[in-house]
């Protein structure tokens, strides 16, 4: 038996009526749910109740989450001035067919928080972010082309589901990567207009920008690369970006999606690097179905139903339906700069803890992360790019996953996560003790 199913085994019994729920699920949810990322083998647990950092599942298992709805929930689950400004909204309807005035409010502290945002549109996802940034910036330079980074995940559509997670050995060469369709039911054109940049390396992405730079609508980049284990970019190679983008007159996309919770303006903010266009998601929708994207006046007031002829059209039933709208302004009041200072302490903190405890325990292992985000690798590279993240050892990574579940704490299923501003310092210990006792039954110690 191996430590894997050991830890499956005791995960197993441990959780019956989750594993007799997946199998009532599987028979109308594909896989037994809607969202693959909260998909694992054997079955995922099925939550009855979330406070603040803490899940209760089905059999009455309760865990400390470390995912915090995919690092959406920067100020824990059920916040009490969240709760009361949803209780509040619902008392006056939940959606109308007409504007709101609390997505005005929410628009202008984003704008306001956010420099480099005239404007800004809401969605409903961080998908619908990128698909509208990537459809303004078509629009506003008529070009097509869009440069992103291997490894990095921009939502579930098919003009960026490219090169995300690609086989190493389809995936060409490092230095100048083969875009990789990720699965069938793509348009296999959408590879024709995409170019692909290794992330974090300066050389090799000025050199592909050049080569292509007259047909580039965009340049997409993830200041931290969430795919691939909260990966930082490099000062440079942001820098790189911003430089090279405004020397060839080409849009610069920052997808902060994730990033936008490492400061009050975001990572932006964190580099001080500016980016024309923006996209935003998760903590800015305080725990409801959210996505936002938005830059300069040039480019988004193509959206003015008033701008002419060549005007973009925008749709959205729910699009800055006021019950977000009144969970993201409740939760951005509460972000005041000390309480983005604590999660930055924090997750350092946590990191070194690990760090520590690896270095201690001489695990092949490593962690990687910036401000609140953190993420376990399984291998001894140091992971900046894709191709040093597809280094990781899968059978490690799924027996840490399902033993740490069994130890009473949630990560994501690659086993990332983050803090949020209700973890407690003893939160960040209960995790390192976990994960201790996890790698001692793998047989680390
Ligand atoms: C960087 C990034 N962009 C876009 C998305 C898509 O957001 P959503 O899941 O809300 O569609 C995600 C989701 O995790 C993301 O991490």
């Amino acid at each position: 038996m191996t430590a894997l199913d050991t830890e499956i085994a005791t995960y197993t019994e441990a959780n019956p009526k989750s594993k007799q729920m997946h199998e009532r699920a599987a028979e109308v949810l594909p896989g037994g749910d809607t969202r693959n990322s909260i998909f694992w083998n054997p079955f995922p647990v099925y939550i009855k109740h979330a406070e603040g950092t803490q899940l209760t599942d089905v059999d009455g298992n309760v865990r400390t989450d470390f995912v915090n709805n995919m690092t959406t929930l920067i100020m824990g689950h059920r916040h009490p001035d969240v709760v009361a400004a949803l209780h509040d909204q619902v008392d006056h309807g939940a959606s109308y067919p007409a504007p709101a005035p609390s997505a005005i409010k929410w628009a202008e502290i984003l704008c306001e928080r956010v420099p480099s945002l005239d404007k800004i549109r809401f969605v409903n996802s961080g998908t619908e972010a990128t698909l509208n940034a990537i459809r303004a910036v078509r629009a506003y330079t008529g070009k097509t082309l869009v440069a992103k980074c291997e490894g990095a995940y921009h939502g579930n559509h098919d003009a960026i589901q490219i090169s995300v997670t690609p086989p190493v050995d389809k995936a060409g060469n490092a230095e100048r990567p083969d875009p990789v369709v990720m699965f069938p039911g793509i348009n296999p054109g959408a590879a024709d207009d995409i170019i692909i940049m290794p992330y974090n390396n300066l050389d090799a992405a000025e050199q592909i920008i050049r080569s292509r730079a007259d047909e580039l609508a965009a340049v997409i980049v993830e200041p931290i690369n969430g795919q691939c284990g909260m990966i930082p970019a490099k000062p440079e190679f942001l820098q790189l970006l911003r430089d090279l983008t405004n020397e060839l007159d080409i849009p610069l996309i920052f997808d902060e999606v994730i990033s936008f919770r490492a400061a009050r303006g975001g990572a932006q903010e964190w580099y001080g690097i500016t980016p024309d266009m923006t996209c935003f998601g998760k903590v800015i929708g305080g725990g409801l179905p959210v996505g936002a994207f938005g830059g300069k006046d040039e480019i988004m007031n193509l959206w003015d139903p008033n701008h002419g002829p060549d005007f973009v059209q925008h749709a959205g039933t729910f699009n800055g339906n006021p019950m977000t709208a009144a969970a993201g302004v409740a939760t951005l009041e509460l972000l005041t700069p000390e309480v983005y200072e604590e999660l930055e302490r924090k997750g350092e903190k946590l990191r070194q803890m690990i760090r520590d405890l690896i270095a201690e325990l001489e695990v092949p292992m490593g962690v990687t992360g910036a401000t609140s985000l953190f993420a376990l690798q399984f291998t001894t590279e140091a992971v900046t790019d894709y191709r040093s993240y597809a280094t990781n050892d899968k059978q490690m990574l799924q027996t840490v996953f399902t033993g740490l579940l069994n130890e009473g704490i949630l990560m994501s299923n690659r086993c990332a996560g983050n803090v949020s501003a209700v973890h407690t310092d003893e939160d960040l210990e209960k995790f390192v003790a976990a994960l201790r006792r996890v790698l001692v039954r793998a047989g680390y110690a």
